[in-house]
């Protein structure tokens, strides 16, 4: 992989070494990125890396220090930041009158706060006209019975995007989300081996009658990073979602 000099655009990805986050860098490099993958999990992180061709870093979002230091290796070896996109994330499905204190707070600490520590730690290292795309989830905008705590977080993740697109508007950063309903990733095939999800259910609500692909929320997710499509395109979750969000 090319390092310092690069002419390329410059990613980061986290979560990426599995699900949307892999399939996101897989795109990003086939469209001539350079990319660095941020995952807690190192060993698969660095597997990953060494697979696609991309520099790995590891550290838990959860922890602006782990953050600080990953980005601070990324602009060093790579240079300047034109991306950054959050998909590190989780869920602890329960009836939210159960729900244990620590399943609430885990998910709220990675998939919200986590992701406004990401952001917060890339920010000095962006490049003019750079881009953030976070992963936000139909549980923003629809009710979803025991999903209290991931939809609490996800809806916090399309209200963070708003206020960060407004208050970086004028550094040149663009702030959107993209909201995917279920996709075949390894988080939703754990989710269907628990018996948290019934995948037939859950397909036959979509209106285009099929689950998500890993590449149609990485297609939308390039086409908000990119400053020549989508330069005037910010604060907004785009819903991938086969229709499910705003059937009746
Ligand atoms: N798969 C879906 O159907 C779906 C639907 C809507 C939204 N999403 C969102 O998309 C994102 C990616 O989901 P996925 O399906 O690819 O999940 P996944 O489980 O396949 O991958 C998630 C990755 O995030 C990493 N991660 C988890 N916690 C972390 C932490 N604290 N610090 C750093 N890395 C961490 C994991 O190690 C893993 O590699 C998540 O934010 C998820 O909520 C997924």
């Amino acid at each position: 992989m090319s390092t310092c000099g690069t002419s390329s655009r410059v990613l980061v990805v986290t979560g990426a070494a599995s699900g949307l986050g892999r399939e996101i860098a897989v795109q990003a490099l086939e469209q001539h990125w350079t990319v660095a993958l941020l995952d807690r999990d190192a060993r698969a992180v660095t597997a990953t890396a060494h697979e696609l061709g991309a520099l790995a870093v590891a550290a838990d979002v959860t922890s602006p220090t782990e953050l600080g230091t990953a980005f601070a290796i990324v602009a060093e070896r790579l240079g300047a930041l034109d991306g950054l996109v959050n998909s590190a994330g989780l869920t602890r499905p329960g009836p939210s009158s159960t729900l244990p204190e620590t399943d609430w707070r885990t998910v709220v600490d990675v998939d919200l706060n986590g992701t406004f520590y990401a952001c917060q730690a890339a920010f000095p290292y962006f490049a003019p006209d750079a881009a953030i795309v976070n992963l936000a989830s139909i549980a923003a905008a629809r009710g979803l019975p025991e999903r209290s705590a991931y939809s609490a977080a996800k809806a916090g993740v399309v209200g963070l995007t708003r206020s960060l697109a407004t208050e970086w508007a004028p550094r040149g950063l663009r702030v959107n989300a993209v909201g995917p309903s279920w996709v075949d990733t390894p988080l939703i095939r754990r989710m269907v081996q628990e018996g948290a999800i019934d995948l037939k259910e859950m397909t036959d609500r979509v209106p285009l009658g099929r689950l998500g692909t890993p590449r149609d929320v990485a297609e939308a997710v390039l086409f908000l990073l990119d400053r020549t499509r989508a330069g005037y395109i910010t604060g907004q979750t785009l819903f991938v979602d086969g229709g499910f969000t705003f059937a009746g």
